[in-house]
């Protein structure tokens, strides 16, 4: 190819001058295709790229394609229900509920509901009223000083660094309207998560706001911070569903002088948090790291969140709390499915058990040791509807957090670019440029949108099961869409007979 380049290029050229002589057109063209040969030139020379090697000038047009293939993926090829890791139905809900527009679909589902991954409520022929009032969950166990009225929708952990000045907080003064808590992720606690709401303050491995000169834990520090009065619960970071078992990654892009300032780190290299924590190596320093936070923060609620991967590990865990009788007041459970600023793609593909199974677990684990009542569990992995939510206090959760529907509430488009520095809506980024798209005084009101409304939905879905509390949701309240498949042989046969049987009789066969 690079043959031909050349041989058309010359030739070309020679006539482009030819008829810039001749016929007076413009010499710009054959300037032009000068430039190129040039490039051309260089680029047939170079040892990196072989697509430029090979194809001088036109190899360009791939990385330009490759480079906006999810927008368009996005624009020109996804359906309704498309789109990964959230539908197009999906994105728009969050939307739509954040911009406190009608939430209404048209005409009918557009799934295949006779297939096994539909997931149905089993409604009540008597509906409760839909409560108008937000509902909330108290945490804090008997240890706890200062028990926290939580929101029963939160905005899950997302560091400032992950996340622009201006998302960060938007998040914050929508949490502060709606009354729900902001959680501040792993990168330290910023001025920016201080503008008036609720927080829970995350301490990942990396201790960043809490860290010696060595980088290990600094209980003076912390103590510091989380006897501020915004600061409402801690939770320590074991890991995140998006890439348990590696640690934060901050791309070097977007470590500004600011955020290794906030960090204590050095800015412009990539920051990646230990896969682990070095204040404790076990469940018993575990156990004794959260007595020891509590004590720090004067009785404030301290729970653990992470990712379930060998189960017999979180079995150890609950049975030192037993032994110490020292319990969290909460602990988060992130679903394999959450998402990541950025991660490797083995981790966020291949690593960590699934919401659902995970929430059933955990769960059931605290009811056979008979200590459920200790603590809440929280739950993050997807939750960006009423449905989600209700389904998951359905399986075992107290409350739930979110992240990417705050995101979305924010303006996020799903444009998978939140490693990069360039999120062309200004949420992920830390350009300030793109960054300035994104108008906190019109934004903090869509997070507050977005939970209010998300929130009534979970609130008349309740109600169309016939409950008129949460703690009455049981996993008894959903169907699978193989129960029909798989147990009808089972079950419909007699109900049909006995509905014939009560049929004929009263018409007197
Ligand atoms: C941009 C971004 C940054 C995140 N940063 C953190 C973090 O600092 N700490 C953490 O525990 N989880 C972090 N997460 C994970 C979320 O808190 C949440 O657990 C996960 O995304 C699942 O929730 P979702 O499905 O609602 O997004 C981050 C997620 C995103 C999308």
């Amino acid at each position: 190819m690079r043959k031909e380049f050349f041989i058309y290029g010359v030739i070309l050229f020679i006539l482009s001058l030819a008829a810039h002589f001749l016929f007076k057109t413009s010499l710009l063209i054959a300037l032009f295709i000068f430039f190129l040969l040039i490039i051309g030139f260089f680029n047939s020379r170079q040892h990196k790229h072989t697509i430029l090697r090979n194809f001088p000038v036109l190899g360009y047009f791939r990385y330009m394609f490759e480079e906006i293939a999810p927008e368009i993926q996005q624009y020109f090829i996804e359906r309704t229900t498309d789109g990964k890791p959230f539908s197009r139905n999906e994105r728009s809900l969050a939307y739509r509920r954040a911009k406190n527009v009608s939430d209404t679909t048209p005409f009918g589902t557009q799934l295949d509901i006779n297939n096994s991954s539909y997931e149905g409520l089993k409604h009540s022929i008597f509906p409760t009223k839909v409560n108008p009032e937000l509902p909330r969950v108290m945490i804090g166990g008997e240890d706890c000083k200062q028990p926290y009225s939580a929101s029963l929708l939160n905005i899950s952990a997302m560091s400032f660094g992950s996340l622009s000045e201006n998302a960060i907080v938007a998040l914050n003064k929508g949490a502060q309207k709606g009354n729900f808590y902001h959680n501040t992720g792993e990168g330290g606690l910023t001025e920016y998560h201080l503008q008036g709401a609720d927080v829970c303050w995350q301490i990942g491995t990396g201790y960043f706001g809490c860290r010696d000169d060595r980088g290990d834990f600094d209980g003076g520090k912390f103590a510091e911070k989380a006897n501020f009065p915004e600061v409402k619960m801690i939770e320590l970071k074991l890991s995140q569903g998006a890439k348990p078992g590696h640690g934060g990654v901050l791309p070097a892009a977007k470590n500004t002088e600011e955020i290794a300032k906030i960090r204590g780190v050095l800015p412009h290299i990539e920051i990646l948090s230990p896969p682990s924590h070095s204040a404790f190596d076990s469940p018993k320093g575990l156990v004794q790291f959260i007595a020891r936070l509590r004590e720090l923060s004067n009785g404030k609620p301290v729970g653990f969140k992470l990712c379930i991967g060998q189960t017999e590990e979180f079995e150890a865990i609950c049975q030192e709390m037993m032994d110490q009788n020292c319990y969290p007041d909460f602990i988060t459970v992130d679903g394999a499915e959450g998402g990541t600023g950025a991660a490797p793609l083995e981790f966020s593909d291949g690593v960590g058990m699934p919401l659902e199974p995970a929430l059933i677990f955990v769960n059931k684990t605290l009811i056979r040791l008979n200590i459920r009542d200790k603590m809440r569990i929280i739950c993050s992995g997807k939750i960006i509807s009423g449905h989600a939510i209700l389904k998951a206090i359905a399986l075992g959760a107290d409350l739930c957090n979110s992240a990417r529907g705050f995101m979305f509430s924010l303006g996020c488009i799903q444009a998978l670019r939140c490693n990069t520095n360039k999120c062309p809506v200004g949420v992920a980024t830390q350009d300030r440029m793109l960054e300035k798209g994104l108008v906190v005084s019109d934004k903090f009101e869509r997070v507050y949108n977005f939970h209010k409304n998300t929130l009534h939905a979970a609130n008349e879905l309740l109600a169309a099961a016939g409950k008129s509390n949460y703690e009455e949701v049981d996993v008894s309240i959903f169907m699978r869409g193989d129960e029909f498949t798989h147990l009808s042989d089972l079950y419909f046969p007699n109900n049909l007979t006995n509905v014939t049987t009560h049929l004929k009789k009263k018409e007197g066969y």
